[in-house]
């Protein structure tokens, strides 16, 4: 696993999108896995304007997000779908219809949503996916306890993230759905490369039991152990809890030239 550690959420943001961009000049048809939440906000905005600019184009690639609440209406400003659109793609050249969302309408629940995953391999795979991390360590929405090997489904969020998450819905976690379908862990470690986000204080303490800690269930995110090429991004803030944080900062002061971003 790579680590990445920069003096501000700026500085960070602005790697996270060398790597998008790294991917959309390489990949003919690219697939991004698309993140929401207010940790890739930064890395978003920074994409738009490297795009304004014309230093990239989305052109002919298709997006998979992470996750979907279950039960909001189409359209609510908090649906992940709704956030995806205002945040990324109404400023860029990416096309909303190449832009997919978990399934979460009665039907497709109940009949299950293997179809996601299917979706995700007819379209060549996700190069590159985007990562927040909860601060009880899930990601996507798989919460403590989800089998290191799942695929996408439908899950119960904790009350802890109910809770993290009321700030978007006014602060009233009574409007927080209760339900969510979300990339399974082993859905999201077959993306060809993994890059999660973390910056602030309140990360410090999952990015450590993520990254250094035991590979467990209990913290969803340690499976990006798993991947071979996982790279996290962090602010000094997100980084404080690391036990190797100067190893990890001379790597990264030694990363050869010619190494991808
Ligand atoms: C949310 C999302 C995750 C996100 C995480 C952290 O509930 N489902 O995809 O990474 O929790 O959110 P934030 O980036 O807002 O701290």
């Amino acid at each position: 696993m790579e680590v990445l550690i920069y003096e501000s959420p700026e500085a960070a943001a602005l790697q996270a999108a060398d790597i998008v961009q790294h991917t959309l000049h390489e990949v003919d048809a690219p697939v991004l896995g698309l993140a929401t939440g207010s940790s890739p906000l930064l890395t978003y905005r920074e994409l738009i304007r490297r795009y304004r600019l014309g230093e990239l184009s989305f052109a002919g690639a298709t997006a998979f997000l992470l996750d979907e609440y279950v039960g909001l209406s189409d359209g609510h400003p908090e649906a992940y779908r709704t956030f995806i659109e205002r945040e990324l793609v109404d400023h860029i050249d990416l096309s909303v219809t190449s832009v997919h969302a978990p399934p979460v309408a009665d039907d497709a629940l109940r009949n299950g949503l293997e179809q996601y995953d299917e979706a995700i391999r007819l379209a060549g795979g996700i190069d590159v996916q985007l990562l927040g991390i909860g601060s009880d360590g899930h990601i996507g929405f798989n919460e403590p306890g989800s089998s290191l090997r799942s695929r996408t489904r439908m899950k119960t969020l904790t009350g802890a993230t109910r809770s993290d998450n009321a700030r978007f819905f006014g602060g009233d976690v009574t409007a927080v759905p209760h339900h969510v379908v979300t990339q399974g862990i082993g859905t999201i470690l077959e993306a060809r490369r993994l890059v999660l986000i973390a910056t602030g204080t309140a990360k410090a303490q999952p990015v450590a039991a993520a990254v250094e800690g035991p590979l467990s269930a209990m913290v969803p995110a340690s499976a990006l152990q798993l991947h071979p090429n996982a790279t996290v991004v962090l602010d000094d803030r997100a980084a404080a809890e690391l036990r190797q944080a100067e190893y990890y900062r001379e790597v990264q002061s030694r990363k050869p030239a010619w190494q991808q971003p």
